[in-house]
């Protein structure tokens, strides 16, 4: 084969995945630019959301058609959203009804030719989780709560132009959401549980995706992220790879300005873990 014919083909030994070699490539970029992401009513209603652009490229990447993909943190249900558009079946958990029942309408008004089978589960992912078979998903992409910025420190300029426009600026008052929980420490050992659930769940050599940002706590910078990377690997996962996402239409605030350097973050990580053999 020559080298041209080496790039546009899939390489028969190729069991992760449908793209030729040059795509392959393409997506171990470890910079991705994210689109500035599409918010129809029904999405713009929560308050934090991923861009089912991304999510598709992950989707693609770590699965076949009809591969199974789960999201135990679902949200709006841009996972689910995502799994209808490659034809992949889903299942989503979120423990807020509201959030769950828009994650339903939206899943319902996708065109979903491949006749993806997509599931909502309503419940607390580390609950619902436990009732699962062992090795069932193919892949598991999510973006969890971000401890609790959403009541404490969330960027106030967005929090008063959300709650202008009627929308809310937090998941909700329940005591089981995860992101109203007071200490730091308590959150991460609560990810860690639902974490451990999904490495059970997941298929041996398979890939999860967590995305996330980096964010302030009054004055501290957390790197949230690294944190995840030290769950997760408590967890059995292996880290594979960051993929820097950016978000160059976000606007600019002049924070810290003139007396001190703050950071307009930019950008999130897609965390890639493995489950290998341990
Ligand atoms: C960052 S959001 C996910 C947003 C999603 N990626 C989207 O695009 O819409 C995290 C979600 O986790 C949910 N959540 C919080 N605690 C949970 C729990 N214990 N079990 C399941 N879902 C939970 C929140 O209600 C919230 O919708």
């Amino acid at each position: 084969m020559n080298p041209v014919d080496a790039k546009s083909a899939v390489d028969p030994r190729n069991k992760l995945n449908e793209l030729n070699n040059r795509d392959w490539m393409m997506e171990t970029k470890s910079v991705w630019f994210c689109r500035p992401p599409q918010r129809d009513n029904l999405k713009a209603q929560h308050p934090a959301t991923f861009a089912e652009s991304d999510i598709v490229r992950l989707i693609e990447f770590f699965t076949k058609s009809e591969g199974k993909v789960l999201d135990p943190f679902l949200g709006s249900g841009s996972t689910l959203v995502a799994c209808a558009q490659t034809g992949r079946n889903g299942v989503g958990i979120e423990l807020v009804d509201q959030w769950a029942e828009i994650a339903i309408q939206r899943t319902q008004g996708e065109p979903n030719s491949a006749g993806a089978q997509l599931r909502v589960l309503k419940g607390d992912a580390r609950e619902c989780l436990k009732q699962m078979p062992d090795e069932d998903f193919d892949f598991i992409v999510t973006s969890p709560p971000y401890w609790s910025i959403l009541r404490k420190d969330w960027d106030h300029k967005v929090k008063a132009e959300r709650k202008s426009r009627g929308l809310q600026t937090r998941y909700s008052d329940q005591d089981d959401d995860l992101g109203n929980l007071e200490s730091y420490d308590e959150f991460l050992g609560e990810l860690g549980v639902v974490f451990e659930q999904c490495r059970r769940v997941l298929g041996m050599g398979r890939y999860m995706c967590v995305v996330v940002s980096d964010f302030r706590h009054g004055s501290k910078f957390i790197a949230y992220h690294s944190d995840i990377c030290r769950v997760m690997e408590s967890a059995g996962f292996t880290l594979e790879g960051i993929t820097v996402l950016v978000q160059d239409s976000k606007n600019l605030y002049p924070y810290g300005l003139p007396f001190a350097f703050v950071s307009n973050i930019h950008h999130q990580y897609i965390l890639t873990f493995r489950k290998r053999q341990p």
